[in-house]
Order: structure tokens, then C-alpha cells, then sequence
């Protein structure tokens, strides 16, 4: 017989966004997600990592979280999580650009990404960074699950979409390729489009013929580049240790 929770479950998985885990609904929940539905395989557990990993959301959880059994979360998500927790977040509650710091941080752009542990944390960084957002070109669902899950969560707290290349804010472009100048002596304006190419292709000629400046991270010679989510990780530690 179908409980009460899975019930719920089905009323709003179309339209939702699946937090898998602890930490994504804890992100959710602190950036504003509203969240219709979550669940526990151990209530009682996911209130004592909420007691130590997230007090500030005790009430919020104790009010939110129903327990179902392990099975049955099984058969709701694709893999659940270890901390047996997962929820739906309505994703019109996610926020949308322009956003927030806008004028003043950059935006990060992914060029195609193919691989969606990737999209998701490189949504991460930008959120602990603080940019204006994330915005992906190419087929690959930047709010896919995979992405989603990998981003902790983070996709309720910068925005994130997905466009076409000619749809990119007019705003001066900073392609990353190890063919630019090196990172060290380049300022990243206020308000720049930082563009990362793909893991296998790097940047499409499109964006390339776009890019105002190639920026180059600092590599020693013969290593022929970095991983996608570090290369924005390093660009932006860079924006973010600019003098002030
Ligand atoms: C895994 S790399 C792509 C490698 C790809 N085989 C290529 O030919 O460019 C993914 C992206 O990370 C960025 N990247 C990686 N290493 C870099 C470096 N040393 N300098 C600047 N950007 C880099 C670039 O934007 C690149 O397109």
C-alpha cells in the first residue's frame, strides 16, 4: 500500500529538484529552497547530524523530515545517499540572473561541459565564491541530478542556466586556455564572463573568436592542462585575492 510520504513524494517530483543527502537539503534549506517533501531512513539520526553538523536548521528538519523505510527510499531515488536523507526542492525557488552582486562578480561560463560531477562543482565554487552565476552552453542539464548532487545543494544559493553561446551577456571575456597570458599578471575586471571549455575539446571556436583576452593558468611545461573544476577554482581564487 503507498504511504502517506511517498505520496507526497509523487505529487512533487515533477517540478522538483532531488536533494540527495544531508548536506544538500542542509543548503537548500539555508539558501532559501522551499522544500515540499523530505525524508529519513533514521529520523532520529538525521536530527542528531542536524544537532551537530547544522543547529540553525533543528526546527526547520524536526518540522520537515518524515521516516520511511531504507527500501522504500530505494525505490524513490536513483542512489541514495549514505546519510539515508533525501528531499525535493520546488526548483522555481532557486534564485535566477540577474542576481543579487551581479554588477560587481563575475560570471562563470562553461563552454559544452560534458561531465555533470564537474557542472556540479564548479556550481559549489561559485557559490563559496560568491560570483553572479554559473551559466553553461551545449546540451548537458546543469540541474540534472548527477550535477545537482555533486553541487551539495548549492544550485539554490547562484543562480545557474543553461543558454546558447549568442545568448551570453555582452560583458568583457575572459577565456581561459593554456595558450593565454599568464593569470598572474591579468586583473579580472568588475562584472567579466569567465569562460572554461570543455574537458575534452576545451573552448569551441565560437567562444574563442568571442574572448576579448586568453588567460592561461601558470602549468609547468609539458602537463598539458588541468581538470575543468580546478581550472575555475583557480581563476577564481585569483578574483578573490585581488586587492582591494
Ligand atoms: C580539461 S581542460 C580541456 C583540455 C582539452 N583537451 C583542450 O584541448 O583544451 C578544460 C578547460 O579547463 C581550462 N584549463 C585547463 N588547464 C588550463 C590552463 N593551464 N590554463 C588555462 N585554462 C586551463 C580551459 O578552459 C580548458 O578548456
Amino acid at each position: 500500500m503507498t504511504t502517506t510520504a511517498e505520496t507526497e513524494w509523487a505529487r512533487h517530483t515533477a517540478g522538483g529538484v532531488l536533494l540527495d543527502g544531508f548536506h544538500a537539503l542542509k543548503h537548500a534549506l539555508r539558501f532559501g529552497a522551499r522544500v515540499p517533501v523530505a525524508l529519513a531512513t533514521d529520523r532520529e539520526a538525521a536530527l542528531a547530524l542536524t544537532g551537530r553538523l547544522a543547529p540553525d536548521l533543528t526546527a526547520a528538519l524536526d518540522g520537515l523530515l518524515r521516516e520511511v523505510p531504507a527500501g522504500t527510499l530505494r525505490t524513490l531515488v536513483p542512489r541514495p545517499h549514505p546519510t539515508g536523507v533525501a528531499a525535493l526542492a520546488r526548483r522555481d525557488s532557486a534564485p535566477r540572473m540577474p542576481w543579487g552582486n551581479a554588477a560587481d562578480a563575475p560570471l562563470v561560463v562553461l563552454d559544452n561541459p560534458r561531465n555533470l560531477g564537474n557542472v556540479g562543482a564548479v556550481v559549489r565554487l561559485a557559490a563559496g565564491a560568491g560570483v553572479a552565476g554559473v551559466l553553461t552552453t551545449g546540451d548537458a542539464d546543469p540541474w540534472h541530478h548527477a550535477a545537482v548532487r555533486a553541487g551539495a545543494g548549492l544550485h539554490f544559493a547562484v543562480p545557474v542556466e543553461r543558454c546558447r553561446s549568442e545568448q551570453l551577456p555582452r560583458r568583457p571575456l575572459f577565456a581561459f586556455d593554456p595558450e593565454g597570458e599568464d593569470l598572474r599578471r591579468v586583473e579580472l575586471p568588475a562584472g567579466a564572463l569567465l569562460a572554461f571549455g570543455s574537458e575534452r575539446h576545451g573552448l569551441t571556436e565560437e567562444l574563442r573568436a568571442r574572448a576579448d583576452h586568453l588567460v592561461a593558468l601558470p602549468m609547468r611545461p609539458q602537463v598539458s592542462s588541468y581538470n575543468l573544476a580546478t581550472s575555475v577554482a583557480m581563476a577564481l581564487y585569483h578574483w578573490m585575492a585581488r586587492p582591494e
